[in-house]
């Protein structure tokens, strides 16, 4: 029997969103013969039926396109408080067997709220450029996020070693600091600020000054997100660098990725592990694994239970905090 099935992606955009789509219509559509109804803008395309048939055609060539090809948005049903019933008319309406939502920790909550609350059949696919999902080793995007980091601190080492200068680099990572220590390491970068364990403008100092009192004049710390929010309101990166400055009497500039580290294309791993993610998708729709979120264990692509991202967040591990400390210097 042909069945049909809606798609969505939810939350920040992320690259390899697009390879998850792409190996997902591939196994369904043309494997299995079935149909994938892609909704645009995330939940707003349930609401407002705004739907887009994924054949094979539709999916060529966006293997290596950042961003997505259904669109996203933040925001959730579970804002309003017929929401979730809409949503599961809608799916209903549609003759959808189920949906896959690959989204975040925020659009994993909704969809196990819906399955909660409306009984709707929901798979999720773990995407954040952040890789804090629970239940996941590792999120597509990541590494990508990681690579266009570590470019950035290459180039920002020699315009730093040309002035003598310290340069604060401010990466994503608002709950959590994988890709901060990640791109610390493979920066070189001399201190990280992570948001899950406190630093002080004063214990960065030192670690700057001791580097310079051993001949360096150059230097580069990564700062996440949430660690320098963490700091103070906003402004929080202008009022760290010159707090930094102060206490170091070093030149310090700054320098905020943003964005820069969601936008373009995928990494060729990102695309290997999100063309992995897609078909672990598809696979769970044919066993009819509701209520699960696709997962990589170690090197293997599994399943767990949607309650366990849910609400929760990833933190950065013991072992590569480890690593930051005894590795920068
Ligand atoms: O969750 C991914 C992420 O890129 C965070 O690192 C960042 O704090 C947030 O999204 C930014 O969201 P927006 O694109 O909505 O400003």
């Amino acid at each position: 029997m042909r069945r049909r099935i809606g798609v969505l992606t939810g939350g920040g955009d992320c690259p390899g969103l697009n390879a998850v789509i792409r190996s997902f219509v591939a196994v369904l559509v043309e494997e299995h013969g079935h149909e994938v109804v892609g909704f645009q803008n995330a939940w707003d395309g349930i609401i407002e039926r705004n739907t887009m048939q994924l054949d094979v055609a539709d999916v060529r060539g966006i293997l290596h396109k950042g961003g997505t090809v259904l669109g996203t948005r933040r925001g959730s049903p579970l804002d309003t408080p017929d929401g979730p019933q809409r949503v599961a008319e809608r799916v209903a309406q549609l003759g959808l067997e189920g949906l896959v939502v690959i989204g975040g920790n925020g659009s994993l909550t909704v969809a196990h709220a819906l399955r909660e609350q409306v009984r709707l059949p929901v798979i999720g696919v773990p995407k954040t450029i952040d890789n804090d999902i629970m239940g996941t080793d590792v999120c597509f995007g990541f590494h990508t996020a990681v690579q266009i980091a570590t470019d950035a601190i290459d180039r920002l080492h020699t315009t730093s070693e040309s002035h003598d200068r310290i340069i604060v680099v401010e990466v994503m990572g608002r709950d959590a600091g994988w890709i901060a220590a990640h791109a610390a390491l493979a920066g070189g970068a001399c201190a990280v600020l992570l948001p899950e364990f406190s630093s002080t403008v004063e214990a960065i100092a030192q670690a700057v000054v001791k580097r310079h009192g051993s001949g360096r004049s150059s230097s580069i710390i990564v700062a996440a997100e949430g660690a320098v929010r963490a700091q103070g309101a906003h402004g929080a990166l202008g009022a760290f660098a010159a707090g930094l400055q102060d206490s170091t009497g070093f030149d310090v500039r700054t320098v905020s990725l943003g964005h820069i580290q969601r936008g373009g294309t995928p990494t060729s791993y990102d695309r290997v592990l999100a063309t992995r993610y897609g078909v672990a998708a598809a696979d769970a729709v044919i066993a009819g694994q509701w209520g699960h979120m696709v997962a990589v264990d170690g090197n293997d692509m599994t399943s767990v239970d949607l309650s366990i991202p849910a609400g929760s967040t990833r933190v950065l591990d013991e072992e590569t905090y480890a690593l930051v400390r005894r590795a920068l210097l």
